[in-house]
């Protein structure tokens, strides 16, 4: 265990220095909002899209994938809703024009602000707080009124002419959109009866007033969407289901369960009959890591209005036609990142010494294995160590190290969190000739070794 200060500076500090996490656009002094992910942050973002993939999509027997585009027709984010009603309350500061989020301040200051509040009640409630509210920035009290500001990012992908004031697109706020417009394609083209889910991963883009809070909220984000499309008397019976699935699903994942708890929204938006959030326990407290939602038929009905295609359903037994509804389960990766970061920092003393280490499950885990020649400027022991690593790396993703001592190799690999270093020695050549071709296997949590035979390396590490 260790003192929980500064968790945040700590993790983004490591994040930083062993190359999970960048700040965008760093050479050119950043850019609000935008971060980059470094070798073994790519790594640990890719394994936590896999493991979702892997529950959701390949072991539930009706669930499907998709990649839809960013960029659709316009008018889908007119009819989903999004071009007017998407919005979050913004306020300026009239002393050093800083623009905040009008309900964070109010956050700040202890006074809970209703996700659906009207600007006209908001205002209200920022007037009779003004006072003990102060801009983020220059720290006055001097605020205009709170307006409603549209989070869509607007583009004019095409050839249009510089002076073009047509129609914008939009990147897409949310990527389940792509999923209600190819509900009918996916229909028509696969297997699938009600009930059954369309899963996707992909990019999504808010003009969020203030990003804050390191990678918690950005502008430019990953989501990991699952839409369950049910008969309407199952959908509060599945909603259930999937609220259990997916609390179990960060159990499996090796969470502790005091770090997330359920946080049931209290107004609901226009579409949605229930929804509620798993809250994770982040550095700067319990916030929103994922949303379940029973959002109804509002989606596939505002676009069957709004195309005139029938995006009814059949069924093939009763010859019903209805509408499906629709349970969402909706995460962030990035969220899921930084709780992952969070979740499995730790400081411990091993051998006498302290050290950092990043206590990933090894399906998470960046680097599976790390080997090692015992000395660089033995020719003899490198190359056995290279012919291990041609053999391991088939199978796994695997690093090869030969700076420093090994000493230092372990530290650097503890605090990417690889779950093991196979060391090459001279008793692997043979010098001691019953450890021929075996090697160390150090673990990284207990950083017990073991002689492992070559041969059966692998399935070892495969645990
Ligand atoms: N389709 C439903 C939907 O988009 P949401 O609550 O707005 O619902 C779902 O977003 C999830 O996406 C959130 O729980 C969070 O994990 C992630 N997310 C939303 N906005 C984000 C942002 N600005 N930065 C990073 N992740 C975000």
């Amino acid at each position: 265990m260790f003192d929980n200060a500064n968790k945040l500076e700590k993790i983004t500090s490591l994040a930083k220095r062993r190359g999970f996490v960048f700040s965008g656009s760093d050479i050119y002094g950043g850019f609000v909002g935008s971060y980059d992910y470094g070798p073994y942050g790519v790594e640990l973002a890719n394994n936590i899209k896999k493991t979702w993939w892997k529950r959701i999509v390949n072991e539930e027997v009706n669930i499907v994938g998709l990649d839809s585009a960013i960029v659709t027709h316009p008018k889908v984010w007119e009819a989903s809703g999004h071009v007017d009603g998407f919005s979050d309350p913004l306020v300026e500061c009239k002393e050093c024009n800083t623009r905040s989020r009008a309900d964070h301040l109010l956050e700040e200051i202890g006074v809970e602000a209703d996700e659906k509040m009207s600007v006209v009640d908001l205002n209200a409630l920022f007037s009779k707080n003004k006072g003990d509210i102060k801009c983020p920035k220059c720290g006055q009290s001097n605020f205009g009124q709170v307006s409603n500001f549209n989070l869509l990012v607007k583009t004019n992908l095409g050839n249009f002419s510089d002076d073009w004031a047509g129609e914008p697109a939009y990147l897409r706020g949310e990527t389940c959109q792509g999923i209600y417009i190819n509900f009918k394609n996916v229909l028509d083209t696969t297997r699938v009866k009600v009930p059954f889910g369309i899963a996707q991963i992909g990019k999504a883009f808010r003009n969020e007033i203030a990003p804050r809070q390191y990678i918690f909220r950005k502008r430019e984000f990953e989501q990991m969407e699952m839409q369950m499309f049910v008969t309407p008397e199952s959908e509060m019976d599945t909603y259930e289901d999937w609220k259990k699935k997916r609390w179990q699903f960060y159990l499996d994942l090796g969470f502790k369960e005091e770090n997330i708890r359920w946080q049931n929204h209290k107004n609901l938006v226009f579409y949605a009959r229930a929804a509620t959030d798993i809250e994770y326990n982040f550095p700067f407290g319990f916030k929103e890591l994922e949303g379940v939602h029973a959002r109804g038929d509002y989606d596939l009905t505002a676009h069957q209005e709004a195309t005139g295609v029938s995006l009814e359903y059949l069924d093939p037994t009763t010859n019903e036609k209805y509408i499906p509804h629709v349970v969402e389960a909706s995460v962030g990766v990035d969220r899921t990142f930084l709780a992952v970061l969070t979740e499995f920092y730790d400081e411990d003393e091993l051998g006498g010494e302290t050290r950092t280490v990043m206590r990933f499950p090894r399906e998470l885990a960046p680097i599976k294995v790390a080997v090692f020649p015992l000395l660089r400027n033995k020719p003899e022991l490198v190359e056995k160590a290279k012919e291990v690593f041609t053999i391991v790396s088939k199978h796994m993703r695997a690093e090869f190290d030969d700076n420093g001592n090994v000493g230092k190799r372990y530290r650097r690999q503890d605090e990417i969190g690889t779950p093991h270093c196979v060391t090459i020695d001279f008793d692997t050549l043979g010098e001691n000739p019953e450890h021929l071709d075996t090697v160390t296997v150090r673990d990284r949590d207990t950083g017990e070794q073991e002689r492992v035979k070559i041969e059966g390396l692998v399935e070892y590490l495969q645990g």
